[in-house]
């Protein structure tokens, strides 16, 4: 195995379209568009890596979309919440020149708009410079109108599932965007502040009020289960300080019912693939902790991860070895072929955790081979 970080930094770059659009995975029927959520993640980490071109080109790719897409925020307003059918909404994903895909998918999901905001608003906390955010205020100001508008109503999740509940990690993703640009000084925000710090307030004690049961936040209003994705609720959204009891208590049930030595499945009943052991999401769970200050536990994570990578260093969507339904399995091969991989939001998972524990060294910083090629 090569250097795994620098790899990843390549995957990310050779996934890139000229557009700013990431690819989520290139090698899988379905998944040859550009998601907001993997987008965004995948520009936050380049952005940590100082990769800052490619994390402002997604942006900007985005505000454009998001514009191209402006009169359906429009009529999305303008109807009323129960005459809106599943293609009023915005899409969760588009091609790389940003228009929508024509194949039926479970296109309405909220959280990567939010994650979207969140990964603009530390972008320009980490270059200290506004000049990018100035410029996509179109797209934030659409983005706000639209959740302020949507964010009680029922959507898929972050998975792309359960259409008729309220997810907490999307209510999460969505406070999240709004904390992490209330938390900029920038001038240009206050127009947006009152509504943004009301959102912010009304969301969180929503949550707190329906999220929230035996002491542990729930994946959606309505069960007792956890999800892994709800460790997003502090790391990196913060509606609750990742030392939170409640946030403790959720961990700790996350590590419970998913995590599988190293490996973490998505929640109990997850059949998708068999319901496997998904690389991002262990990263995610050692980026927890590494917060918390557990670098030995978030390095089991990092190391796990590391192990899933194939000979040519490409990590999957998820590790097969554990199944949760193995009966399960053939019916998704047999529909879409083997699970994706290289999936680029895995790497960007992988390395972030690589460079918030202090791993990476100076290996992201030089050239890396995709340079190299395309010179
Ligand atoms: C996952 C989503 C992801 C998409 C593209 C889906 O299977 O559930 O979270 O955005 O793949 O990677």
């Amino acid at each position: 195995m090569g250097d795994l970080y620098a790899y990843s930094i390549d995957t990310m770059l050779r996934n890139q379209s000229a557009s700013g659009a990431y690819i989520a995975s290139p090698a899988f029927s379905q998944y040859g568009y550009c998601w907001l959520r993997d987008g965004s993640f995948t520009a936050y980490a380049m952005d940590r890596a100082g990769r800052y071109d490619s994390t402002k080109a997604f942006l900007r790719w985005v505000n454009r979309t998001i514009q191209q897409h402006a009169y359906k925020v429009d009529a999305v307003l303008k109807k009323d919440l129960s005459e809106l059918g599943e293609n009023d909404y915005l899409h969760c994903r588009y091609t790389v020149d940003g228009a929508e895909v024509e194949e039926l998918w479970t296109n309405f999901q909220l959280d990567g708009y939010g994650t979207w905001l969140w990964a603009v608003a530390e972008h320009t906390k980490m270059v200290g410079d506004d000049a990018l955010l100035r410029e996509l205020l179109p797209g934030i100001a659409l983005t706000l109108r639209y959740l302020v508008h949507l964010w009680q109503r029922p959507n898929y999740d972050l998975w792309e599932e359960h259409l008729d509940k309220v997810h907490t990690s999307t209510l999460a993703a969505l406070y999240g965007g709004m904390r992490a640009l209330l938390d900029l000084p920038a001038p240009e925000l206050d127009p947006f502040r009152p509504l943004m710090a009301a959102l912010a307030r009304e969301i969180k004690n929503f949550v707190l009020e329906n999220c929230v049961s035996d002491g542990h936040l729930v994946k959606y209003i309505g069960t007792d289960a956890v999800d892994a994705s709800l460790v997003s609720v502090c790391t990196p959204y913060r509606l609750l300080d990742p030392s939170d009891p409640v946030m403790v208590a959720t961990i700790e049930k996350i590590e419970r019912d998913l995590v599988h030595d190293g490996g973490t499945h998505r929640y109990m009943l997850d059949t998708y693939y068999g319901g496997g052991e998904w690389t991002l999401l262990s990263a995610w769970l050692g980026w927890y902790f590494a917060e918390v200050g557990n670098s030995e536990r978030a390095r089991e994570y990092l190391q796990w991860v590391a192990r899933q990578a194939d000979e040519k260093d490409d990590l999957p969507e998820q590790a097969t070895g554990h199944l949760l339904f193995p009966e399960r399995y053939a019916e998704w091969e047999k529909l879409w072929g083997q699970v994706a991989k290289p999936l680029v939001w895995s790497h960007a998972m992988y390395l972030l955790l690589g460079i918030v524990l202090g791993e990476t060294g100076s290996q992201v910083e030089t050239e890396t081979l995709h340079d190299k090629e395309r010179k």
